[in-house]
């Protein structure tokens, strides 16, 4: 074992610590539309105002994908980008997993119309579905495939168009969301180390909270399901921001736990983005300072599954972080679902 290569934690769920396979974070990418959707327009689209939504949120305009852009189109754009970081080709990728909660259709899954579109012939390829906290769960997913010496390299990626299930007659969800894509490539690379944990977590019973009622088993499509609007998301803001809060704090806690950091050790921290009101309530629970704390929701809104997938992507680019600093990944979504990733770029 070289040097590189020993054991930095004594914790075993540090995975850095197990025998046998470190898992790098290679590459990364993130793709967004190009059309932008600023708090201005939205005043005269439903009854709003920037002064609300900025106050509230943090967010002052989002992007919004062509009518022919979908969210395998955006997965692909920032998938290509990853693995030009990670200077691989399509046919080195042995699996392909994408998180969406806005897949191009029921079935097949996303994950393999991005197959066919970047040329991945040898790659599987699945869905997973975690709402906003499924990128970190992509990550430990993928993670486990490379230390069970299964796969060598994995393509994870976060992918929206939150555009086609937003209301856009309801003030209470439409001005929040955005749509884009975030990817990372992982591999197993003996002498570095990426990703050092990855936590997730559930609590079903809070399912309700943030729900698209119908277009599944419960409530098929109908005329009557359309007229109902059941096909839009529908939340209870109050209580997912007080849920948030706590499950981002508890995974963020365990993650560093894990891994025997201090929060200080920790270069950037980037949370979901969601609202400006639960970062800072995260960040300041945790004594995060602003210079570590990672935000693009001024721009991009909340875009689910692609939030953190593209806010690391941008981080990187921008020299937030380099070589060898750590980065703290923290996440929650409907189901209710959270969880956190450390990284070491
Ligand atoms: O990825 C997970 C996704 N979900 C979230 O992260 C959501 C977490 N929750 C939140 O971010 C916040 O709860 C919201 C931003 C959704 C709402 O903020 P709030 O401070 O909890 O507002 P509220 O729900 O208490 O609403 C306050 C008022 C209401 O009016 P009344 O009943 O007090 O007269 C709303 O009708 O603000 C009204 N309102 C708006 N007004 C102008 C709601 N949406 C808007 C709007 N513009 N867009």
């Amino acid at each position: 074992m070289s040097s590189a290569a020993k054991p930095k934690f004594k914790n075993p769920r540090a995975r850095f610590n197990f025998e046998g396979r470190p898992v790098s974070v290679t590459g990364v990418g993130s793709y967004v539309p190009a059309k932008i959707l600023t708090n201005l327009e939205l005043e005269k689209m439903v009854e709003t105002t920037d002064e609300w939504i900025t106050t509230r949120t943090g967010i002052k305009e989002r992007r919004i994908s062509a009518a022919d852009e979908f969210t395998s189109d955006m997965a692909a754009q920032a998938a290509l980008r990853a693995m030009k970081m990670a200077g691989i080709t399509a046919e080195q990728i042995d699996l392909i997993i994408i998180a969406t909660i806005t897949p191009d259709m029921p079935f097949p899954s996303t994950a393999c119309l991005v197959q066919q579109k970047i040329g991945a012939r040898r790659a599987a390829a699945f869905d997973i579905e975690a709402a906003c906290s499924g990128f970190i769960y992509g990550l430990e997913v993928g993670q486990q495939f490379i230390m069970s010496r299964t796969y060598d390299t994995v393509l994870v990626i976060g992918a929206e168009k939150l555009s086609s299930i937003v209301d856009w007659q309801d003030r209470n969800t439409c001005v929040l969301f955005g749509d884009g894509a975030g990817a990372a490539i992982l591999q197993n690379r003996p002498n570095s180390h990426g990703l050092l944990t990855a936590v997730m977590g559930a609590d079903g019973g809070k399912a309700n909270l943030l729900t698209m009622p119908a277009g599944g088993s419960r409530c098929p499509a109908t005329a009557d399901s359309v007229n109902a609007r059941l096909h839009y998301l529908r939340m209870d803001g109050k209580e997912t921001f007080k849920s948030a809060v706590q499950a981002m704090l508890t995974a963020a806690q365990e993650a560093l736990r894990r891994c025997e950091l201090d929060i200080t050790q920790i270069k950037c921290v980037i949370p979901h983005q969601a609202n400006r009101r639960i970062i800072d309530a995260v960040g300041d629970r945790l004594g995060v300072s602003p210079e570590q704390l990672f935000v693009n929701l001024d721009r991009y809104g909340n875009t689910s599954a692609a939030s953190v997938a593209i806010a690391l992507d941008e981080a990187v680019s921008s020299g937030k972080v380099s070589r060898g600093e750590l980065m703290l990944l923290v996440v929650f979504g409907a189901g209710l679902t959270w969880g956190a990733a450390v990284i070491e770029w």
